[in-house]
């Protein structure tokens, strides 16, 4: 089993790229599919979601083609098939595929999405979605077998402002007849990644990034062109480690406004940053205060940097606690952060305690999901010897070029197959 080997404690100076945003490029690759021949995305992140992701566009008979980071999709052969259970079980977003073939044939069949085991994540916003919008939707074991005779745009009001279901729904109404209106709508940035996508491939969309998004449903799109955001949480996750052990560190290609949270976050914590133009750059902060965070859809503190700040914390002179609002069962990187010398305790289901400043140990972990999988990468470049994270696979699912980048900014991390 593959493993990745960090020897701990070094200074990390230089520069590190921040690559396209994995939660945009897996929604923008289905989206490709409603265009009727070609369509370019820019600066797509290598990492295996992406991999499976272009399997499944080949599945569907579509033509991809790879060069220097941009991804060029032909959909003029698109066949719409059942997706299989293997492909479609590798990550979350293969529910995107829902939303896009619905819009382009009335029609699609996959099995149930797959994605980090961090709790119960249903989809059923999206159904009701499909389902107002004029779809019936039958389940059969863990197969969903999604129809519509024709897709007719309403208004549509989100219990839950979901960043699956509000860009299933957008894909979904690009195909339905009139105006679609979603309220209550996730306002996350890959949603405005999603909704240019649209807009340049000929979809009237307006709002998005705002809680309500109206879509004017168009068939007859073609040559779409999107360049994908950065990764605001690659992005977060490497300025957290700035904090740590960064000397210099400059973190580049940032948009400060998706990351605004965690930098104030950073300001509360003490941390001293500066940044010019899209350029971050941050040294270890010698004084780290212990502090509150509670996760919230954006602009709040994302949940996908709260495995990474854990660590941070373990740093902190004092007790900090950490509110877990969107998953339940988001705190399994701490048993491992324990073993490495950490003191948190789980409080409840949804609150953490995590008690500093400790000296973290290298030792062998496992990687259960992919942000607990950062949150033990940063512990390990930290901690006093050597840490082995098992499992290391679900980290590259989401950070590309993680062992280049690192060691290109003096980190001792390796990759062993
Ligand atoms: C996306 C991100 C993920 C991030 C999350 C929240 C992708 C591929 N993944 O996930 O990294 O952690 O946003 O920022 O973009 N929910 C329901 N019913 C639904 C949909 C969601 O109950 O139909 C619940 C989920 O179980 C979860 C919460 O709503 O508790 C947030 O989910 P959602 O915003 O949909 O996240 P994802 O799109 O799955």
């Amino acid at each position: 089993m593959a493993k990745i080997v960090i020897k701990g404690q070094k200074e990390l100076s230089g520069e590190i790229n921040i690559s396209g945003a994995k939660n945009s490029a897996v929604a923008l690759i289905p989206a490709a599919t409603l265009c009727k021949t070609k369509s370019t995305i820019y600066n797509v992140p290598e990492i295996r979601d992406i991999d499976y992701l272009i399997k499944i566009m080949e599945h569907l008979n579509c033509k991809v083609e790879e060069k220097d980071g941009a991804i060029t999709i032909d959909s003029s052969k698109l066949k719409n098939k059942p997706i299989p259970e293997e492909l479609s079980v590798q990550m979350r977003a293969s529910y995107y595929f829902m939303g896009a073939l619905l819009a382009k044939f009335g029609k699609v069949e996959m099995s149930f999405p797959g994605g980090c085991n961090i709790g119960a994540r249903p989809i059923d916003i999206h159904i009701k979605g499909f389902e107002e919008l004029g779809a019936k939707v039958e389940i059969i074991k863990n197969r969903y077998i999604i129809k519509a005779k024709k897709l007719v745009g309403k208004k549509i009001y989100f219990d839950f402002p979901s960043v699956g279901a509000t860009i299933n729904l957008m894909l979904a109404a690009s195909g339905a007849e009139g105006t679609t209106i979603l309220e209550n709508a996730a306002m996350e940035p890959e949603i405005v990644n999603v909704a240019s996508f649209l807009i340049n491939m000929g979809v009237n969309v307006r709002g998005a990034g705002t809680k309500t998004i109206e879509i004017d449903g168009n068939k007859n799109v073609d040559n779409g062109v999107v360049d994908v955001f950065p990764d605001r949480i690659e992005c977060g996750t490497y300025i957290i480690l700035g904090a740590l052990v960064g000397k210099n560190l400059k973190i580049k290609g940032i948009i400060k406004e998706h990351i605004g949270a965690l930098l104030m976050k950073l300001t509360e914590i003490g941390v001293d940053y500066k940044i010019e133009g899209d350029t971050l750059t941050i040294s270890k902060c010698n004084d780290i205060k212990p502090v509150n965070v509670k996760t919230q859809v954006f602009p709040g503190f994302p949940t996908d940097l709260q495995q990474p700040i854990t660590t941070l914390l373990t740093q902190a002179k004092g007790t900090s606690y950490i509110e877990e609002t969107l998953y339940e069962n988001r705190f399994k990187n701490t048993y491992d952060l324990n073993r490495m010398n950490a003191i948190t305790n789980i409080l409840t289901l949804n609150k953490l305690e995590i008690r500093g400043p400790r000296q973290l140990k290298g030792t062998k972990v496992i990687a259960t999901d992919l942000r607990g999988g950062a949150s033990l990468f940063i512990a390990g470049l930290i901690a006093s010897g050597t840490t082995e994270i098992e499992n290391c696979e679900v980290i590259l699912r989401g950070y590309s070029y993680i062992v280049e980048k690192l060691t290109k900014v003096g980190a001792d991390i390796k990759y062993i197959e």
